[in-house]
């Protein structure tokens, strides 16, 4: 999102506050953004409030125009990468799609080069009314983006659709708007997180893996515009949008979701933590404390190498694992690298701080097929992932 040009619209709802919170997680992301409010927006939120956040002055009359020399609702069009509404009311919503120009905002609207992406929040009844639903229909058929709303107690009491998304939610849609799809065409396979291993029905052998390395990749792929199926072990967060979610529990689980989704997929990415053992006899009741053979009862047995599997059969497909390790880290992945036919491994030293499992940032080398080695300072999985996923990308061609 960086530098990327978002003009914002608010519109006279009381989800306007929430529109500040959204300026802020936009500006985190580094994106310039500019606000132009509704008059009725003004009676919600201050204008002050927006012009700190965005760093901006922010833009309300349509007929304040001329002091730079410049239109400035045309100004703004041009410089807009995307026009977001939000919070967008019934009212503009219906202007919008009638071509009126009676604000700043919608005359701005007329003048468009971008995509729009509008974000509704009103009262359920004013959003099941039919003329706001053929507005909604209507704006859709012309090339708008229209959002969802939430399903829950609104503000005037009613129970209901017509809720705004909340801001990380129109961050993730701005961002996916406006990712450019290089990887249109291609199948995307991505492991995540841990698997479960059950001793009984109480107890399973497992490990640290949230998932985070694994999601941050699979946005990445779906972002740029890759199918991405995401095969992920059973893990707090739910994960982020794809095509297709399959969850599992088991090493023999994610071996058996692999192989089929492998089968018409460009790339198979392993970065889930699969147990590498599962005891080798499951205890249908509970173990009990004082059992004669609870010393006896942990005997393991060797899962299937998933990852290896996939490099004795994947032909011209990508395959991308990683390497968590405590120690020689380099040395061990080199061999991964070789002993599973991957053509690009990312190691990362579990015992580092920030690096690994559950924390947000990783701390990565990554070796190609060719044994160049590239090392990579602390930073975010996501930036992460995007670097492995530009990595992918050369690959493909
Ligand atoms: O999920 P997070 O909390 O964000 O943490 C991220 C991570 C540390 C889990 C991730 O960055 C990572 O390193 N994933 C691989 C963990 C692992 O299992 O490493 P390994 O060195 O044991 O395995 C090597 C490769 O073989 C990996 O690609 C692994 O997915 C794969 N493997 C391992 C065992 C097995 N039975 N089948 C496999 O396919």
């Amino acid at each position: 999102m960086k530098d990327k040009k978002i003009l914002l619209g608010v519109t006279g709802g009381i989800a306007a506050f929430k529109a500040a919170s959204l300026v802020s997680g936009l500006k985190k992301q580094k994106a310039q953004v500019k606000i132009i409010m509704t008059e009725g927006a003004t009676h919600f939120v201050s204008p002050l409030t927006f012009q700190t956040l965005s760093n901006n002055p922010v833009h309300i009359e349509q007929f304040d125009q001329m002091k730079n020399m410049d239109v400035e609702h045309i100004a703004l069009a041009k410089w807009a990468d995307i026009i977001v509404v939000a919070p967008a009311t019934a009212n503009t919503i219906a202007k919008i799609n009638w071509g009126i120009g009676d604000n700043l905002l919608t005359t701005v609207l007329l003048a468009k080069r971008c995509p729009v992406l509008i974000v509704p929040a009103m009262n359920t009844y004013m959003l099941k009314n039919e003329q706001t639903q053929k507005n909604l229909e209507d704006l859709k058929k012309k090339g708008f983006l229209i959002s969802s709303t939430q399903n829950d107690l609104l503000a005037c009491g009613d129970v209901g659709q017509g809720k705004m998304l909340e801001p990380s939610e129109i961050i993730d849609l701005i961002e996916y708007q406006l990712t450019e799809k290089d990887l249109f065409g291609k199948k995307f396979v991505i492991t995540a997180g841990r698997t479960e291993e059950a001793l009984d029905p109480v107890r399973f052998l497992s490990n640290h893996s949230s998932g985070k390395m694994g999601f941050a990749l699979a946005k990445e792929a779906f972002y740029r515009g890759a199918h991405v199926v995401l095969i992920k072990g059973p893990v707090e967060n739910k994960g982020p949008k794809v095509d297709k979610t399959i969850d599992i529990i088991s090493t023999e689980d994610m071996f058996n979701a692999v192989k089929e989704e492998m089968k018409d997929a460009d790339v198979i990415i392993k970065a889930a933590a699969p147990a590498d053992y599962r005891p080798k006899f499951y205890q249908k009741e509970k173990i009990k404390k004082n059992s004669e053979k609870d010393m006896t009862l942990l005997e393991l047995e060797k899962n299937p190498d998933i990852a290896k599997y996939v490099g004795q059969v994947k032909e011209n497909r990508v395959l991308v694992g990683f390497a968590a390790e405590s120690t020689n880290e380099l040395e061990y992945g080199k061999n991964k690298l070789a002993s599973k036919n991957m053509d690009l491994i990312v190691i990362n030293n579990i015992k580092s701080q920030g690096a690994g499992f559950k924390s947000d940032t990783n701390i990565a080398s990554i070796i190609d097929k060719s044994g160049n080695l590239e090392k990579f300072d602390i930073m975010s999985k996501e930036d992460l992932a995007k670097i492995i996923i530009d990595k992918v990308r050369v690959l493909l061609k």
